[in-house]
């Protein structure tokens, strides 16, 4: 990693509180949500607790957790993904969650619906078939019927009902997976969104179900409870792929959001350093926290000295990079992902200047859960 330019005290930037709501995130550094499958029955045991919590307790000030399945039967395609309904899982997070604070840090459920990404006849409930808003996969392949709308209105309750449970068990805070191409992102997408009726049609009708989502959850959360949800340009299985091409179209798309009641924005990019748009250094973070002035994360590559899917190539911008982006108040929140996984120490090494004990990344360690 490109560190050589670090001073000490400038680390300590990525250490200050931040508030959001009511709510103090004692770092900048986040937890990015990764999907796990250690929730046997999706129930959530001890490991995963330990787990979480030992990041806490080394500077990661918000946990965002590993996407969690809401209650909707084609909400997953895995029953070791961790559910946030039934009592069992309910115990399960709220043990969880008490752990994590117990460490210091706040902690957030990433609430998911795969939409077409679960392929048919998948577990825990193969009889069910998949859905999406217009029955088309990823590749574009028709492999289902559109969505009703007594199917979106079920989805869009299952969404609430989740949250409220987050809430009840002392989540922090609740995150909606609105990226890579997951149920409300086939929404927003053209490719998989052919709807004709007010959720289809245009930029502004496909981000109609989000809203609706957001502001179910809102309204059964209160005023107060801080809602995070996470954006993408890119797709599973399309990195090329695009929701807006302009600052303008980008302005429309979050404005909306906000309105409905949307806290933070969590911009899921895979380098955190690339800029967005022509004659701009900003990055997809950096626009949306300029246009929409909410709280923004931002993601891709910290901590990672080579990406392998860059054909180990340097990932080489390092924190000096990072630094100044956050100075230059381009976003307020840095997650972390892979390089979380190769070591839970990997902030308190940061902030302690000792990036020659940090474990790097490895295939191996996502495998397992440590
Ligand atoms: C094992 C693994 C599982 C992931 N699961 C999720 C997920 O459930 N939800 C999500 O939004 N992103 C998921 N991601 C993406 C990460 O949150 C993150 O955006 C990505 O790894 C880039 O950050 P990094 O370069 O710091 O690793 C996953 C990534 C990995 C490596």
């Amino acid at each position: 990693m490109s560190n050589e330019n670090l001073q000490p005290q400038s680390l300590e930037a990525l250490f200050e509180p931040y508030t959001v709501q009511q709510l103090t995130i004692p770092t900048r550094i986040a937890m990015s949500p990764m999907a796990r499958a250690f929730s046997p029955s999706g129930v959530p045991g001890e490991d995963v607790a330990a787990y979480y919590s030992r990041r806490a307790v080394n500077e990661v000030g918000l946990i965002l957790t590993e996407g969690v399945v809401i209650d909707h039967p084609a909400a997953t395609s895995e029953p070791r993904l961790p559910n946030i309904y039934g009592e069992a899982a309910l115990n399960g997070w709220s043990r969880v969650v008490s752990q994590v604070h117990k460490a210091g840090g706040v902690i957030f459920p990433q609430l998911v619906h795969m939409g077409m990404i679960r392929p048919m006849g998948s577990q825990p409930y193969p009889e069910v078939k998949s859905v999406g808003p217009s029955g088309i996969d990823l590749e574009g392949n028709p492999v289902s019927e559109p969505m009703t709308e007594q199917e979106i209105a079920e989805v869009i309750q299952a969404f609430a009902d989740a949250a409220v449970n987050a809430q009840r068990v002392g989540f922090d805070g609740i995150e909606l997976h609105g990226a890579h191409g997951f149920l409300i992102d086939q929404f927003f997408w053209e490719k998989t969104n052919r709807r004709t009726d007010r959720y289809g049609g245009n930029l502004l009708q496909r981000t109609r179900f989000a809203v609706e989502v957001v502001q179910a959850v809102r309204a059964a959360v209160g005023p107060d409870y801080p809602i995070s949800m996470r954006l993408s340009q890119w797709k599973m299985g399309d990195y090329a792929a695009r929701l807006v091409d302009t600052p303008e179209q980008l302005e429309q798309f979050l404005k909306v959001l906000v309105e409905a009641g949307v806290d933070i924005f969590h911009i899921s990019t895979r380098r955190f350093w690339d800029p967005e748009f022509e004659g701009s250094e900003l990055s997809l973070a950096g626009w949306v926290k300029k246009l929409s002035g909410k709280t923004t994360i931002t993601v891709g590559s910290v901590g990672m000295d080579s990406d392998e899917a860059e054909g180990g190539e340097p990932a080489g911008q390092g924190l000096a990079e990072l630094l100044k982006r956050l100075g230059n108040q381009e976003f307020d929140l840095i997650a972390v992902g892979r390089a979380l996984l190769g070591d839970p120490a990997w902030a308190k090494k940061v902030r302690e200047n000792r990036f020659d004990e940090i474990q790097p990344f490895t295939p191996e360690a996502a495998a397992v859960l440590f």
